[in-house]
């Protein structure tokens, strides 16, 4: 995560790098979670709220955070940088724990023939879903697909999604899937926005390896997890009856565990299989999706400590009816991300704030609630927890300024960017057309 933008500038006199200090200004209301590991129960929406506040921003630090008028007394002399919330809400740069950005193509197609009826599953059957991306991305090169990523990183900025998860799997074979991890590591080196890279090289069966998916699953085992482990944090795995059973996933996730990959699972997403049972046995970073979660998966989830991350806009883009039961697993001590699950096929969204009030009125979160589960929650679930995901002195300065009057309006107001700035490392990374950090 190392960015050629770096959190230092060059004195223009002495040659010397220094230190570039940002302060943020004007603020109406300050939002943000607390500390540096999961919030789950009472704790989830336990954030501080506070007005008249001023963050100064130290390379890339939160190095103080105050009444705005003693900042300015010790931090605002010659040499700081401004920028003026003007009277906005501010809150952390959000946290993605969950994306697909990795493809050439969309699949505006399928959404249609949801739209008049078709599952998710017969789309998939009938050899479109996943497969249906492969092409895009075998035939493309690095830089194509670089080209097609770094408009959507883009995107997530001026959303406020300051890092995000970073799957691939639309490759499915040894070579495309590392091509797309070192799209991902380029794209993390070369744009504001943090990518964690993740090698989902369980995604599906290649169509070269229909009817015999236990050969993928060991040139995933023998090849694939060897190479991907210098280029990625985590493997990741669909466990689901037509892709890979709970056995397969075990295989594919015990052998990445082996390999130095920490584990991501989608489980439980379409069917009641047991997959949070397993990710909570391999002690995953995280359980995903779980809209069809048992009472036992939950109790696993919470002996294990694994984290969920939920993606609330996905059962709605596949017109499925069952959402996954997020108060339940709250109640039961687990700590909940929210994520977009960004991607062609089942939720071609970038909006955390989309997800966020989705969050709310699909499984009651409160606005406190949501924003920790966007921000702090997710951050852990990719072991950051201590570096990103608050407001708080020794943080990165990771911070978005909306036009909200506060911060219950965060999951009130739908179908709108409120985003007005994104400081990404202590530096203005994106300002929104119009508004003007002073
Ligand atoms: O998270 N569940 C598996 N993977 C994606 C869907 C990807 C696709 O349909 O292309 C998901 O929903
Ligand atoms: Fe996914």
């Amino acid at each position: 995560m190392s960015k050629p933008a770096g959190a230092t500038q060059q004195g223009p006199e002495s040659g010397k790098r220094v230190p570039s200090r940002l302060i943020v200004t004007g603020i109406g209301e300050l939002c943000s979670a607390k500390g540096t590991s999961p919030r789950g129960g009472a704790a989830l929406g336990d954030v501080h709220t506070r007005r008249g506040q001023a963050i100064v921003c130290d390379g890339d630090r939160i190095a103080a955070i105050g009444d705005e008028a003693e900042i300015l007394e010790e931090y605002g002399g010659p040499g700081a940088d401004r920028v003026d919330a003007h009277g906005g809400l501010v809150i952390p740069g959000l946290v993605d724990a969950h994306t697909h950005p990795v493809f050439l193509g969309t699949r505006e197609g399928e959404f249609e023939q949801r739209v008049a009826g078709a599952s998710y599953v017969d789309i998939a059957n009938a050899g479109g879903g996943i497969r249906s991306s492969l092409a895009g991305v075998r035939g493309a090169t690095a830089h194509e697909l670089l080209g097609a990523l770094i408009p959507r990183l883009d995107r997530f900025l001026a959303l406020g999604t300051t890092t995000i998860e970073a799957k691939t799997g639309y490759g499915l074979t040894v070579v495309d899937e590392i091509k797309g991890l070192d799209v991902i590591r380029d794209a993390d080196q070369n744009h504001p926005v943090d990518l964690i890279a993740t090698c989902l090289g369980g995604h599906d069966v290649p169509p070269e390896f229909t009817g015999r998916p236990q050969d993928w699953v060991e040139v995933v085992v023998k090849e694939l997890w060897p190479e991907a482990a210098s280029r990625a944090s985590f493997a990741d795995v669909f466990t689901e009856s037509h892709v890979f059973g709970l056995e397969d996933s075990r295989r594919l996730m015990e052998s990445a565990r082996d390999a130095g990959l920490g584990l991501r699972m989608h489980v439980d997403q379409l069917t009641s299989l047991g997959g949070a049972e397993l990710a909570a046995e391999l002690g995953a970073s995280s359980a995903d999706h779980l809209e069809h979660v048992s009472e036992r998966g939950i109790q696993a989830l919470a002996e294990r400590g694994v984290q969920p991350v939920l993606c609330p806009l996905v059962p709605l883009y596949l017109r499925e009816t069952q959402e996954a039961p997020a108060r339940a697993m709250v109640t039961a001590g687990l700590a909940p991300a929210l994520s977009t699950d960004f991607n062609p096929g089942s939720c071609y969204c970038m909006s955390l704030f989309e997800v966020m009030s989705w969050g709310a009125l699909r499984y009651g979160f409160s606005s406190g609630e949501a924003l920790t589960a966007a921000t702090l929650n997710a951050a852990c679930t990719l072991g950051l927890g201590a570096d990103r995901g608050t407001l708080e002195v020794g943080k990165r300065a990771d911070i978005v300024v909306t036009d909200l009057p506060n911060a219950r309006h965060l999951t009130y107001e739908l179908g709108r960017s409120p985003v007005r700035a994104v400081v990404k490392d202590g530096r203005v990374a994106w300002d929104a057309p119009r508004f003007q950090s002073s």
